[in-house]
């Protein structure tokens, strides 16, 4: 009888197979420590300097040794951290004040974050998050880092599947973004017993799980609207792979963006920035509009 495939082994020929002759160096570069980035925070901090700016974001600025122990009891906080290039994806919503935004993997909170100071304390931000655990981290992040006014006046926690959304509620929302649980190839590969477990069927389930997400994100998105569509992870069929079916099943109303973000890598359908390339990431996104047909 064949013995079965250690996870491991499974993992490294998937990853080798889909990136070929790079994968060695991106491994590597997975393996090194992630480049972290500091959002101030606009309601502290007033106007910032421009030019340091990560990627011209604004209030975004590679980290530099910022501690936030010593700000620890003040409110709201001075500046969140978030893991290199994810603070791309809810810009990319281009959310103005007195929209009706919609996050619907919110959790811990960095991009919720973003997208509520874009708001401007006009509008309203829903950020939901399925797991208890995790949404009660997101709710306190969202107290800590506004002022509780805007809080109280612009912001809804909620717990819902992000898959059945569209069940409840239809062209509501003026901006979407589903920031889908994913492979997260780097956490893997820092966590030796995930990795002895990893089967091609896991990569497999979770694009399932996304393609459900996303086409309900995209049933919930008014017409006009905007959605991003995000992952960490470095699968195709996590990326694309999820994205080719939306492109195909809602063809004319799907208009594709893709963003111009530098040191980024552009795939059939989004965007996606590499380690070993741009210094961030795996971080791949995909944006639409949902456009009316006359
Ligand atoms: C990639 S993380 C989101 C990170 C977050 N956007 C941020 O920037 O801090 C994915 C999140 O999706 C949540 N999640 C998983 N399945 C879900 C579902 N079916 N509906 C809603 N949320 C879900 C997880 O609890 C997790 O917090």
């Amino acid at each position: 009888m064949a013995k079965k495939k250690d996870g491991h082994q499974a993992f490294e020929e998937f990853y080798s197979e889909t990136y070929k002759e790079r994968w060695p160096s991106l491994k590597e570069a997975l393996l090194s420590p992630k480049n972290h980035l500091v959002l101030y925070n606009p309601y502290v901090h007033g106007d910032m300097p421009q030019e340091r700016n990560f990627l011209e974001l604004p209030y975004l600025y590679e980290s530099h040794g910022e501690e936030l122990d010593s700000h620890k009891d003040e409110r709201p906080l001075p500046f969140y951290f978030l893991d290199g290039a994810s603070a791309i994806a809810p810009h990319q919503l281009h959310v103005a004040p007195g929209e009706k935004v919609l996050d619907l993997c919110a959790a811990p909170g960095g991009k919720s974050l973003i997208l509520a100071y874009a708001l401007e304390g006009k509008g309203s931000l829903t950020a939901n998050d399925k797991s208890e655990n995790r949404r009660f981290r997101l709710q306190r992040v969202l107290r800590d880092y506004l002022p509780s006014e805007v809080y109280d006046s612009c912001i809804r926690v909620t717990g819902f599947d992000a898959g059945g959304w569209c069940l409840y509620e239809k062209e509501a929302y003026d901006k979407v973004l589903l920031d889908a649980p994913c492979s997260s190839e780097r956490h893997l590969l820092e966590s030796p017993h995930l990795l002895k477990e990893w089967r091609i069927g896991r990569t497999k389930r979770l694009a399932k799980n996304q393609w459900t997400m996303l086409a309900s994100a995209w049933l919930v998105l008014k017409y006009g609207g905007r959605l991003v569509y995000s992952t960490c992870s470095l699968s195709p069929l996590e990326n694309d792979g999820v994205v080719e079916k939306l492109v195909k099943k809602f063809d004319e109303e799907c208009k594709v963006i893709k963003p111009q973000i530098p040191r980024a890598e552009e795939t059939a359908y989004g965007t996606i920035l590499l380690p070993d390339r741009s210094g961030h990431g795996p971080f791949y996104l995909a944006v639409f509009e949902k456009q009316t047909q006359d």
